[in-house]
C-alpha cells in the first residue's frame, strides 16, 4: 500500500518539553525494593542505588521521575520515610496490602534522581492527610533552614534544599479505591486549599490538580469542570491517567487504541478552557499525562498478604505492546501545545520498560525501545504533519488510518525525524515524504522495528525484540521515499547536509 506524509517547519503544533519523557516510581511491588533500591546487591553503589538501573534509565533520558504514587501516596505519612532508617517504622500499606519497611524514602529518592540525572515530580497525600502535611512537605524539601521542617531536614544530613519544582495534588481522587476518596467538589476545595499553602511556603513551585482516574469514570468531565472552576488559580496543570490492554488478543483494534487516547486528550483540552472562558481568565492550563502505558499481562496474579516487595504489577511486554506504546507517544506529541508533562507508567519491574530480577540482572523491555527513540530524537518543536493513508475499521473504530505519524523539528541542529507507525498486519507500506522548506537535508538514519511475532517478548540475555538499522533513504529535492514494514514503529531522521 502507498501513504504519504508531507512536512514544512512553518506547521507546527508546539515546542516539546522535555517533561513530556517522564516516567513513575511508586512503593509499589519491586518498583523501588528490588529496583531502583537493593543495598547488597553486586551492582548497588554505596546508598545502595542498582548502578544497572541507572544506566538503562540514563539510556531512556528520563527528564522527571514521579512519586512516591499512585495510589500508595493516599495513605503515605512521609515522616515515616525521613531520618534515621532503623528508627523507620514499617507500616501497613493498604493501597496494595503489602508492609512498606520505610527504608527508602524522601531523601534516599532525592539523592537518586542526582544520581539516575533526572529531576522529582513529588506527590502529596489529599487521601488520608490534607494540606498541613502538604505544606509541611513543601517545606522540609524546600524551604533553606531556620523552620521546623527545614530544620528537621537538615538534622537528617541534607543542608541544603532539594527545590522540588513539580508538585501533585494526590491521585486518583474520585476512585473508589482510592484512600479516602472524594467527591469533585470535596477534593476541589482540599486541593485548593493544599496548592495555596504549598505556594505560600515556596512560590516558585507548580501543582497539578488530580483529573479523573480515566475517561470511562463516571466522574469524568464533570470532576474536571468542578475542581477547576474550585482550584483554578492555584494550579498550573491537570492531570490524566489511561492504559490500554489487549484482553481480547484483537490486534487491529489494540494498535487503534490511540485514537481514544487522542479523543481524551481533546475532551480534556475543552474542559480546561471552558472553565477558563467562564472565568474570563487569561491563565491556560496545560495537561500532565502523568500514568500512561500499556497494563493487563499481570492483572490479578498472586502475592502474600502484607508482605514486603512482592512481584505485583510485573507486566512482560511483547512486540504489539511495544507498537501501542509508539502509536501513544505519536499521540502525546501530537499535542505538545498542551500536553507538557507526561509518565510513563512505571519505570521499573512494576508495568515497566525495564525489568529486574532481584539479586541478579535486568533487561530491556520491548516497549523500552519506541520511548527510548522517542525520549532522543523527539526535540524541538512538534510538526504537523499532513498525512495520507488507507484506512481500516476495527471492532471499535472506523477509519482507522493505516499510517500513524508524527514528526518533530529541531531547528538548534538542524535536524527533522519523522516517528511512523505501520499498523498493517501484513501490507508493507511504500512511504512519501515530502519535506517542505528543507531543502538540503539528507537522511542519516532509518531505524526500525518489525519482523516479529506480535506476542514474542525480551526476557534476562534476550533482548530479541530491538531495533535494527535499515538502508537509508535517498531525498531527491525535497522528496523521500521509505519502506515501512508490515507491524513496524520506525524512526528516519534528516539533517542539513
Ligand atoms: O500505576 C499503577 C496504579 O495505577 C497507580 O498506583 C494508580 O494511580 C493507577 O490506578
Amino acid at each position: 500500500m502507498k501513504a504519504k506524509i508531507t512536512l514544512a517547519a512553518e506547521m507546527k503544533i508546539g515546542s516539546i518539553d522535555r517533561r513530556m519523557f517522564g516516567s513513575f516510581i511508586e512503593h509499589l511491588g519491586r518498583a523501588v525494593y528490588g529496583g531502583i533500591y537493593e543495598p547488597g546487591h553486586p551492582l548497588a553503589d554505596e546508598e545502595g542505588f542498582r548502578k544497572d538501573v541507572i544506566e538503562l534509565i540514563n539510556e531512556l533520558d528520563v527528564p522527571i521521575v514521579r512519586y512516591p504514587g499512585g495510589n500508595f501516596v493516599s495513605g503515605y505519612n512521609w515522616e515515616d520515610g525521613v531520618g534515621p532508617v532503623d528508627q523507620r517504622p514499617p507500616r501497613l500499606e493498604l493501597a496494595w496490602g503489602v508492609t512498606e519497611p520505610n527504608k527508602f524514602g524522601t531523601n534516599e529518592f532525592m539523592r537518586w534522581c542526582q544520581k539516575a540525572k533526572t529531576s522529582p515530580m513529588m506527590a502529596v497525600n489529599l487521601g488520608t492527610r490534607g494540606p498541613d502535611e502538604a505544606r509541611a512537605l513543601v517545606e522540609y524539601c524546600n524551604h533553606k533552614n531556620n523552620s521546623k521542617y527545614s530544620d528537621m531536614r537538615i538534622a537528617h544530613g541534607y543542608k541544603d534544599p532539594w527545590n522540588v519544582k513539580l508538585w501533585c495534588l494526590g491521585n486518583e481522587m474520585d476512585g473508589p479505591w482510592q484512600m479516602c476518596a472524594k467527591t469533585a467538589t470535596e477534593y476541589g476545595r482540599t486541593a485548593n486549599e493544599a496548592a495555596k499553602l504549598m505556594k505560600w511556603v515556596d512560590g516558585s513551585i507548580e501543582t497539578v490538580l488530580c483529573g479523573s482516574s480515566s475517561r470511562y469514570m463516571n466522574t469524568f468531565g464533570d470532576w474536571e469542570a468542578t475542581a477547576l472552576d474550585i482550584a483554578y488559580d492555584n494550579i498550573d496543570y491537570i492531570s490524566l491517567h489511561q492504559y490500554y490492554d489487549n484482553h481480547s488478543r484483537d490486534t487491529k483494534t489494540f494498535l487503534a487504541k490511540n485514537l481514544d487516547l487522542d479523543d481524551f486528550i481533546y475532551s480534556v483540552i475543552c474542559v480546561c478552557d471552558f472553565v477558563k472562558a467562564k472565568k474570563r481568565s487569561k491563565k491556560q492550563i496545560n495537561l500532565s499525562f502523568d500514568e500512561w502505558n500499556v497494563w493487563y499481562h499481570s492483572n490479578g496474579a498472586p502475592f502474600e498478604r502484607w508482605s514486603t516487595a512482592p512481584d505485583q504489577l510485573e507486566d512482560i511486554y511483547n512486540f504489539e505492546d511495544a507498537l501501542v506504546v509508539a502509536c501513544m507517544l505519536i499521540t502525546l506529541l501530537r499535542h505538545a501545545d498542551r500536553v507538557k508533562i507526561a509518565c510513563l507508567a512505571q519505570l521499573v519491574n512494576v508495568i515497566a520498560p525495564i525489568f529486574t530480577k532481584t539479586g541478579g540482572g535486568a533487561f530491556r523491555q520491548t516497549t523500552f525501545y519506541p520511548f527510548r527513540e522517542m525520549s532522543k530524537y523527539a526535540r524541538g518543536d512538534a510538526l504537523r504533519p499532513i498525512i495520507t493513508s488507507p484506512k481500516y475499521d476495527c471492532k471499535d473504530y472506523t477509519d482507522v488510518p493505516y499510517l500513524e505519524a508524527i514528526a518533530t523539528y529541531d531547528e538548534e541542529n538542524d535536524e527533522v525525524a519523522i516517528f511512523a507507525v505501520n499498523r498493517s498486519t501484513d501490507e508493507k507500506m511504500e512511504l512519501d515524504i515530502s519535506l517542505l522548506g528543507f531543502e538540503g537535508y539528507r537522511a542519516v538514519e532509518f531505524e526500525s522495528m518489525d519482523g516479529y511475532d506480535v506476542y514474542k517478548e525480551n526476557t534476562f540475555g534476550d533482548e530479541g525484540v530491538t531495533m535494527h538499522q535499515n538502508p537509508l533513504p535517498k531525498v531527491d529535492g525535497s522528496s523521500a521515499v521509505a519502506e515501512l514494514q508490515p507491524l513496524s514503529f520506525n524512526v528516519l531522521r534528516f539533517k542539513k547536509a
